[in-house]
């Protein structure tokens, strides 16, 4: 069985991919983590986040794997730890400008179906119930307002001792929703058999049941059939 949960930045599907992926024993693949290690490797090697033949020419041999740990879920480039640095401001303000690079999304459009080839799978990003898992049996479109995101990623960053204001946070995921919802390949969108789930005023377990409960129905409609 395949899951797939879109939506924007900050809407929760992370977190509840992956309390829904641990419940339902299946693996979670966290595609925006590839995207983001796609943005690290250039800024690593000095390539120009909008130098598509550059990306393309380091990403082709570039090891993009996870590993579940007590902490969470691992990232690891070539063998290096990239977790953090993922997670950085710097790679969250310039991911989008990556991810828009054609020849980057049909490579990891490749990779993304190769995981989810033969695993039960939760799968989480911006287009994988429209373009990578087209055929999901279940498709989730999370949304929350603008506001509620930035304060969620401000609570977050404080946790970490980052004080940037809730403002400027409203601003770049603002910035982030336009750029990935008008870029021209695959953009944020949700399909056309996708249930969409408005977190705003729900705590997570309450969405996680939601998902859970849609799963159930789907299994009972196959078994009927
Ligand atoms: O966690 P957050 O919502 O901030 O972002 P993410 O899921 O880690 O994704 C980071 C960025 O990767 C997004 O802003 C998109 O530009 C890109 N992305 C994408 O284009 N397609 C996906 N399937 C997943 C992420
Ligand atoms: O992956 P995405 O960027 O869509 O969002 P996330 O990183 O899973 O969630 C952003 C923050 O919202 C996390 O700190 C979650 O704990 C929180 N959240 C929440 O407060 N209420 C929800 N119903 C869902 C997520």
């Amino acid at each position: 069985m395949q899951i797939a949960i879109d939506g924007p930045a900050g809407s929760g599907k992370s977190t509840i991919a992956k309390l829904v992926a641990t419940k339902l024993g299946f693996i979670y693949c966290d595609t925006g983590a590839m995207y983001r290690t796609a943005t690290v490797m250039a800024k690593q090697k000095g390539i120009g986040y909008g130098d598509e033949a550059g990306i393309m020419a380091a990403l082709r041999d570039l090891d993009i794997t996870f590993k579940p740990s007590a902490e969470g879920q691992l990232v690891f480039m070539d063998g290096e730890d990239v977790t953090l640095a993922i997670r950085q401001e710097e790679t969250t303000n310039n991911v989008s400008q990556v991810s828009a690079l054609p020849k980057v999304r049909q490579e990891m459009v490749r990779r993304q179906r190769e995981i989810a080839a033969n695993n039960d799978i939760v799968m989480d990003g911006r287009d994988i119930g429209t373009t990578v898992l087209p055929g999901a049996e279940v498709k989730i479109f999370m949304v929350a307002s603008v506001a509620t995101r930035a304060q969620r990623r401000h609570k977050e960053n404080v946790e970490k001792g980052i004080m940037t204001p809730v403002a400027t946070l409203e601003e770049e995921i603002a910035e982030r929703d336009r750029k990935d919802s008008t870029r021209a390949v695959s953009p944020l969108r949700k399909a056309a058999d996708a249930v969409e789930i408005d977190s705003s005023n729900m705590t997570i377990d309450q969405e996680v049941q939601t998902i859970i409960e849609l799963v159930n129905k789907k299994r009972l409609k196959t078994q009927n059939k």
